[in-house]
């Protein structure tokens, strides 16, 4: 059912908590911490702009990283406050509590229009443990929640199902911001009925990580292309050698019954059939080369999918009218190894150019899209990692359910 969002809602005037998924990487410089990777905070702008225009005074919750309840400073979201003033064009207040009285003092000071950024909600053990006193003082003076943190909607704690329990409870409205909505669209209604030929193309290291979204796609999707490590997993499946490469050993028996499923259904299932080779020598991948057979020898491990492979992959997604991806080919950080991601993601924007949708299922494969500068040219990036692989598999995700339907 649809959740109820924030274009359906009177704002102005009202004191709105908006829960925003702002775990960005960041790294330490000249002893400051620098963030590496603004996506998910610039998704959370056509929410912002919108609650702007319309004069709601707007207090931001999120969390960074997994400080486990105690006050981690480089955890501390003060560096996003800057870089999101930068990106909204607008002070963006910090307090560097997210309850208590400071919190409560920041948020009454605001004006319409105005923004503040609460500090870390897992600098409290009770956000992670969904504590009703905790959620209650976060819904403390709220009168409309929104949830854009997609990303954290798997998660049921205090900041993403509590605070909305207990503000539906005392009847404040419970609404999904824009980006929540997108992201629920384009993995969940766009896929319901996919435009045919639907090419899956899945990735990463293991099997087990993905089995349930492989087992739920092979119900809608025409072809699926199997790379990265969780390839060899289903290559010794089917009885071949994997030499050193990364495998689930104890996984063959799900991979052989999705092998078979996919041929039950007519589902055409590609796993890579040459591969790009190296092998650890000293602490330090050495000696890369492809290998067309096959098996892979004793002494090798498998680390991206190879040419040969990439042409069949790249041919599968140039006929397609719609395309998930979720997962690289190989070990794109190295660029060594990049290949097969890379071959991949020009595909897949080729395709997309030519009128195919494509959806890009988060974590990895959007930090690929980015690193060719192609995240622009796909119908739709998540910004979910776990979350989207949860929502993929089908799972109800309790930071949407406790949202209000329309
Ligand atoms: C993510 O980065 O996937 C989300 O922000 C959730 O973070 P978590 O896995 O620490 O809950």
């Amino acid at each position: 059912m649809a959740k109820l969002t924030i274009n359906d809602i009177e704002l102005r005037g009202k004191r709105v908590l908006i829960r925003v998924d702002y775990n960005v990487p960041m790294a330490e410089q000249d002893g400051a911490m620098v963030i590496n990777d603004d996506t998910r905070i610039r998704a959370t702008l056509p929410t912002l702009k919108l609650m702007i225009e319309n004069g709601a005074k707007i207090t931001l919750a999120a969390h960074l990283g997994r400080p486990k309840g105690e006050r981690v400073p480089s955890m501390s979201l003060r560096p996003v406050a800057d870089k999101l003033a930068g990106l909204v064009g607008q002070p963006v207040a910090f307090c560097d509590q997210c309850v208590g009285q400071a919190a409560e003092d920041a948020a009454t000071k605001l004006e319409d229009g105005e923004l503040l950024l609460l500090e870390n909600v897992r600098y409290h053990a009770e956000e992670e443990t969904n504590d009703p006193a905790f959620a209650g003082q976060l819904a403390r003076d709220v009168d409309i929640f929104v949830n854009d943190a997609f990303g954290a909607a798997h998660r049921a704690h205090a900041s993403t199902v509590g605070v909305a329990n207990i503000i539906a409870d005392r009847g404040g409205q419970c609404a999904a911001g824009l980006l929540m909505e997108r992201e629920l669209q384009f993995l969940g209604e766009e896929l319901e009925a996919p435009d045919s030929p639907f090419v899956v193309i899945l990735g990463g290291a293991k099997v087990s990580d993905k089995i349930k979204v492989i087992d739920r796609l092979l119900e809608k999707a025409d072809t699926i292309l199997i790379g990265g490590a969780m390839a060899y997993t289903f290559k010794l499946a089917r009885g071949f050698g994997v030499g050193d490469s990364l495998v689930e050993p104890d996984k063959t028996g799900i991979a052989q019954a999705a092998l078979d499923k996919a041929t039950e259904r007519g589902v055409e299932f590609l796993l890579p059939t040459d591969n790009l080779i190296s092998r650890m020598k000293d602490g330090a991948w050495a000696d890369p080369e492809v290998n067309n057979a096959q098996d892979i020898p004793d002494d090798s491990e498998g680390v991206d999918i190879g040419p040969g492979s990439t042409a069949r992959f790249c041919e599968a997604i140039a006929g397609a009218r719609t395309i998930l991806w979720n997962g690289p080919m190989g070990i794109f950080e190295d660029e060594r190894f990049a290949g097969g991601t890379f071959a991949v993601a020009k595909a897949v924007c080729e395709a997309t150019a030519n009128g195919a949708k494509s959806i890009i299922g988060g974590g990895d494969s959007v930090k690929a899209l980015n690193k060719v500068g192609l995240g622009g040219q796909v119908t739709f990036m998540s910004t979910g990692g776990g979350a989207s692989l949860e929502f993929l598999e089908g799972k109800a995700l309790p930071g949407v359910a406790a949202l209000a339907n329309k």
